[in-house]
């Protein structure tokens, strides 16, 4: 039994697999919070963790007359609110018809649901059977506003994660204005940890940044419409001395792909109360009589296994309960995608060679990038105009898809469906389809404006043209991008009361037409991109399995790209590329080896003109496809080892240990060559003790005891050959990966 009640003393303990989550009701009928953390055996009664001050607390406030100790400003709560003691950020803020922002949501009462109900209109963790999860939901019921807020615990049996969501309901007569609400509010008693998160820009995307927690609020934040790659809607607190293998870790995730907000406030008695949801900055809410509020679900994941158990515990949940659809447990193809080989500059006979000649090598998707319609020769024109530019492509997609696909290569095809550029006839005839505030300059990003998902219409000629799209043709995959981010936020069908709600609004309308989309086209897979990582999170990642992690194809900063997002997110979600030297975006020249080496830890594909690579480059890229298909089970479903971290140091290692544990992949990079560089050890986590591995490529053998322990030697010992340091991977940005496998 996951969820314990104590109802005569209102006290609620979830339990997963190796997680406790401990609320009661407070005497002033708020929850109140006790524990998150390592699982604990349950108790009939948790009264002893109730704390209140000893001594009456000075300069501070008091709900109850004559006492002086039951003070919000000292209690750790559940959702708090503004304005009746606790001075902390609160999870919640309705202002009503008499202008008060006050409330007092008391418990009312609550219900367990077995498994985990799904969340209206927006993205969210499922369950396949009821038995693998309980919902507890706690009814509070404002009695002034007659609203009544719903708080969701959902808690997996046999994972270390809680799911929360709030939902708040108008029962009154008159209109509420919701100001702020937030998916989920947490106390910790303490402050003694790091505060992790993934921070960067466009081609930088999701970079480790760890700093300790201090006083203050420390946030993060989107206000581009998008999650954003600027910060990624995650943050951990990992106990100070903890690391990657072991110790406290805490993660939080929100499954939403628009504006968020994200931190943790540590106050004058050191507790530190971590937040997040929608960002209430330019946000509000008319919630009229009888209406409903649905926050987006926040991601809770407690590890005693440091950073990695963290991540093993997103990852597990992503892929099997987060990701839908035949792709979700389906071999992914190796691709090739032309936008690095060609940008705007092909014809159908230019693609058909590179088409042809991948396919020759082992390659099983050809994915047409952006250029592929009318008029479409820069970024200066016809988004929105999805039809065919005959001149490119005189058969147009359905004769070119039928030709890529003659010798059983797959047919993928790019495209942007949010977004309209002026020079197009959708903006000639529907230009109050644009996203934007009324009489004021536009903004533009990529010469392009947004079109405004907010509307049905909008998203009704999307959803048509786009069907039209993807039935020109076997089209097996389409790449999904968005380009630029929100400015002069606003709708022109929205009333004025309303345009607060406008970003809100948008997601929700692409959550729908991505809903529409993947229930009618269910054999595609679906990859998203945003200008690469603009929007990499859970939301995005419920209606399409993976993402095209960054706009950088360079190996060396594809190794903090990669190991930064493997922090929440699986290998099975992020698309990776070999693409050619000089790199397109840093002019580094790495090794076509290496630039294998990392590409590999994804979901993998190319990103050249395949028809100007030498003959033995050729042969090089046909060996790797064929090393790829021998280990993408393993790769898409093992669990990942972050060893060696590319922020700390000179070298990045990282491994791939099977759910059995009966085969691994380790990689070791090493970024510059270093004159005399001495010997370097890495210790390979995750393999079985008691098994004894063999290395494929050199013969040693070790068991994973050994491995863990004594560490992989480096460099290492070649069957028969003893390499030394300056002959093992000599000159810059080289790089090695080992299979090994349990010795029968
Ligand atoms: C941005 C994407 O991230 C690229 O991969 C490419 O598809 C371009 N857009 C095309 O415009």
């Amino acid at each position: 039994m996951p969820i314990f009640i104590n109802e005569e003393k209102k006290q609620f303990h979830l339990q997963g697999k190796n997680t406790s989550y401990i609320f009661r009701i407070m005497e002033n009928g708020q929850p109140g919070h006790l524990y998150f953390g390592k699982k604990v055996a349950h108790r009939a009664d948790f009264s002893y963790l109730f704390q209140l001050p000893n001594e009456p607390l000075g300069n501070a406030t008091f709900t109850y007359e004559g006492d002086q100790h039951f003070s919000l400003e000292f209690l750790k709560q559940e959702y708090p609110v503004y304005g009746t003691g606790d001075f902390r950020e609160p999870a919640i803020q309705v202002s009503q018809p008499d202008g008060s922002r006050v409330t007092l949501f008391k418990y009312d009462s609550f219900q367990l649901v077995k498994g985990k109900p799904a969340l209206d209109g927006l993205p969210a963790v499922y369950t396949e059977s009821d038995d693998e999860a309980e919902t507890l939901e706690i009814k509070l019921v404002d009695q002034k506003l007659k609203a009544e807020l719903t708080l969701s615990y959902t808690v997996f049996h046999e994972r270390n994660v809680i799911l929360r969501n709030a939902k708040l309901k108008n029962n009154g007569t008159e209109e509420l204005k919701i100001n702020r609400m937030l998916s989920m509010s947490v106390d910790f008693p303490d402050a003694d940890y790091d505060l992790v998160h993934l921070s960067g820009a466009w081609i930088r995307e999701r970079n480790i940044e760890s700093n300790r927690l201090h006083k203050g609020i420390q946030q993060i934040d989107s206000k581009r419409g998008t999650s954003s790659s600027q910060n990624n809607p995650f943050l951990a607190l990992k106990a100070v001395n903890a690391d990657e293998h072991t110790g406290d870790v805490y993660g939080f995730n929100l499954v939403y792909s628009g504006n968020f907000t994200a931190g943790v406030q540590v106050d004058h008695y050191d507790t530190s109360r971590v937040f997040m949801g929608i960002n209430p900055f330019d946000f509000s809410w008319k919630l009229e009589p009888g209406e409903a509020f649905q926050t987006p679900e926040a991601v809770m994941v407690y590890s005693d296994a440091g950073l990695n158990g963290m991540s093993h515990s997103f990852h597990d949940l992503y892929q099997n309960r987060l990701v839908r659809g035949v792709w979700r447990d389906k071999e992914r193809p190796v691709l090739i995608n032309n936008w690095e080989a060609t940008y705007f500059d092909f014809n159908e006979e230019k693609i058909l060679s590179i088409s042809d000649e991948a396919n020759r090598l082992g390659v099983e998707l050809f994915v047409l990038d952006d250029g592929w319609f009318e008029g479409r020769n820069n970024d200066t024109t016809s988004l929105g105009d999805w039809t065919p530019d005959l001149n490119k492509l005189p058969n147009g997609i359905e004769g070119l898809s039928e030709k890529v696909s003659r010798n059983g290569m797959k047919f993928g095809i790019w495209v942007e469906p949010e977004m309209i550029s002026k020079k197009s006839a959708l903006y000639e005839n529907h230009p109050e389809w644009v996203l934007g505030v009324q009489d004021r300059h536009l903004s533009h990003g990529r010469n392009q404006f947004i079109l405004d998902l907010t509307r049905q219409d909008v998203r009704d000629y999307l959803f048509d043209s786009l069907s039209k799209v993807f039935s020109s043709g076997p089209i097996a995959y389409v790449k999904w991008d968005m380009n630029r981010v929100m400015t002069e936020i606003g709708s022109a069908q929205l009333p004025p009361e309303r345009q607060e709600e406008t970003a809100h609004r948008y997601i929700l309308g692409l959550y729908e037409l991505l809903e529409r989309l993947v229930s009618a086209f269910p054999d595609i897979l679906f990859e998203s991109c945003a200008s690469g990582g603009n929007r990499f999170d859970p939301g995005m990642l419920f209606y399409m399995p993976q993402t095209w992690t960054s706009d950088n194809t360079d190996a060396i900063e594809r190794l903090k790209i990669q190991y930064g997002t493997s922090l929440v997110y699986p290998l099975s979600t992020m698309g990776a590329h070999v693409s050619s030297v000089p790199n397109h975006q840093t002019g580094r020249t790495t090794p076509l080896e290496t630039r294998f080496n990392t590409a590999l830890f994804g979901m993998f594909g190319y990103e050249l003109d395949v028809t100007k690579m030498t003959d033995a480059e050729k042969e090089e890229m046909k060996k790797q496809i064929v090393f790829y298909k021998e280990n993408r089970s393993l790769i898409q479903k093992g669990d990942f080892y972050r060893l060696l971290s590319p922020f700390e140091g000179n070298d990045t290692s990282w491994a791939v240990v099977a759910k059995d544990q009966s085969e691994a992949l380790i990689a070791y990079y090493r970024i510059l060559a270093k004159p005399n560089p001495g010997l370097k050890r890495v210790k390979v986590f995750g393999l079985d003790p008691a098994t004894l591995y063999r290395f494929n490529e050199t013969g040693l053998e070790m068991t994973g005891e050994e491995l863990n322990n004594i560490g992989l030697l480096l460099p290492p010992f070649y069957n028969g050959t003893v390499h030394t340091p300056q002959t093992f991977l000599a000159g810059d940005f080289r790089s090695v990966v080992w299979k090994l496998e349990a010795v029968k």
